[in-house]
């Protein structure tokens, strides 16, 4: 028999430090001794509190006129990735709410971020979300006013008109760049801290994960029906898979996920897989779990594991030899954990980063209005061995209604999981608008990551304590 996890438990502990029963994430990882790095079985939690967080963060416009205003322009976002603009001349346009911004490579090794507004009457020069080849200057479509690529005014047409304008004054204004794992990242606050230090430690423990040496080889945008602090959050946890993803229980080791809180703008889970979730009652047994998985050729004649070996043992070492050979990569001295297991870290306000090989995704989220925003997965598969990059696949768009299903190339049981997580969304925005408690009552350890989101947002807004 399994656990009745439904009981309280010890109710002597200090507030966040009760734990699911049974293996933890990292006793788990340990078990697979293959080596995992050390990033993956470090743990770092710390118990934030337990108010309720007011519904009204959600659905407020004052609220959100106040993140345009105070978060979106002093937070370093990935406005693309580094493929998307590889020659110079390169463009995409970066919209997040009302702000636009020219990201464009105007040197072999420099990237350079423009404020979308032409500076005479106010015209976008580039269309929003657009991407192109500026050849060699940017022209804006209503009068004509062109720049260079690095941002001197190049020519204003009837310049005889305008003797009251300095070619010095009318640079394009530009905005902080850097470059990290193939983003390309902006900030709109000069005095931001860098990106390095802004990342915490991502830059450390991504330095077993070369996201520079990978190609996007699916990106997916779709509109969302809430708040893009409400539509992130699903994400944020996996407390949510026992009742809304109930059909990956037998084999996710859900309650039994790793949440750390590294600092105010990264936090992480590790959701394992292969192992079955501590609140089945009659939990499947090893066998049982590798077989849903695909591995039942992995038993042996007597239908039983060979001797020493777990389930996830057994199924690394396939994903090793079958994914080499698809992706045309070495993984030999790959984890069991960093091939198959959710490793999710979240990068304040808009980034998450699975540098796992079987689930290799980014996403990002940028709001639209209070109740919508925009939210991207990018499947960033390694490079081959060979060297060549296959170029970025297209962005390929669904609206509120669209299932990803019909997305070409999106695994069919990956795809069911996003439409189980947006049709939550709809009946959650309705229910918190229907709310008489007006607010949510958040889980100490497995909704924490929520709860630092929230911290780092009034921190931005200039809100609380
Ligand atoms: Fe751009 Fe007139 S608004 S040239």
């Amino acid at each position: 028999m399994g656990l009745d996890l439904t009981k309280p438990g010890d109710l002597t502990l200090p507030p966040g430090q009760a734990r699911c029963p049974g293996p933890s994430t990292r006793d788990i990882i340990i078990s697979d001794a293959d080596n995992a790095p050390a990033a993956l079985t470090e743990e770092r939690y710390e118990f934030l509190g337990d108010a309720d967080l007011p519904f009204r963060r959600y659905t407020d416009p004052k609220f959100y006129e106040k993140e345009i205003d105070r978060l979106w322009n002093r937070t370093w976002q990935w406005a693309c990735r580094e493929e998307h603009i590889p020659k110079v001349g390169d463009y995409v346009v970066y919209d997040v709410g009302p702000y636009s911004l020219i990201i464009l490579r105007n040197a072999p090794d420099h990237v350079v971020a423009f404020v979308n507004s032409c500076l005479h009457r106010g015209m976008q020069l580039c269309d929003a979300g657009s991407s192109g080849h500026g050849k060699q200057f940017l022209r804006c479509p209503f009068h004509g006013f062109s720049w260079n690529l690095d941002g001197s005014l190049k020519e204003i047409p009837c310049r005889w008109d305008f003797p009251h304008v300095r070619d010095s004054d009318f640079a394009l204004p530009q905005v902080r760049v850097e470059l990290w794992g193939g983003f390309v990242f902006i900030n709109m606050d000069p005095i931001a801290p860098s990106l390095n230090e802004y990342m915490e430690v991502i830059p450390d423990h991504f330095s077993n994960w070369a996201l520079e040496d990978r190609y996007i080889a699916i990106h997916v945008e779709k509109v969302l029906p809430a708040n893009w602090k409400m539509a992130m959050e699903a994400f944020l946890e996996a407390y949510h898979v026992l009742v809304t993803h109930s059909q990956a229980i037998r084999t996710t080791g859900d309650a039994n996920a790793q949440y750390d809180i590294f600092g105010r703008h990264v936090s992480r889970f590790i959701h394992t897989i292969g192992f079955p979730s501590p609140h089945l009652t009659n939990p499947p047994s090893p066998e049982e779990v590798l077989s849903y998985l695909g591995g039942k050729h992995l038993l042996g004649e007597d239908g039983k594991l060979p001797a020493g070996k777990t389930p996830r043992q057994l199924l690394a070492a396939q994903y090793r030899e079958t994914l080499s050979q698809k992706l045309e990569v070495d993984l030999a001295n790959v984890s069991a954990s960093e091939l198959m297991d959710s490793i999710e870290y979240f990068l304040f306000p808009n980034m998450f980063l699975f540098p796992g090989i079987n689930i290799p995704m980014i996403y990002r989220f940028r709001p639209l209005d209070v109740d919508h925003c925009l939210h991207e997965i990018l499947f960033l598969t390694p490079v081959p061995a060979s060297g060549e990059r296959p170029p970025p696949a297209q962005k390929f768009k669904l609206g509120v209604e669209d299932s990803f299903t019909s997305v070409p190339g999106f695994d069919p049981g990956l795809a069911h999981v996003f439409d189980q997580d947006t049709e939550n969304l709809i009946r959650q925005r309705a229910g918190a608008r229907a709310s008489v408690k007006g607010a949510q009552t958040l889980g100490n350890y497995q909704e924490a990551r929520i709860r630092r989101l929230h911290m780092t947002v009034d921190e931005y807004l200039g809100i609380g304590p």
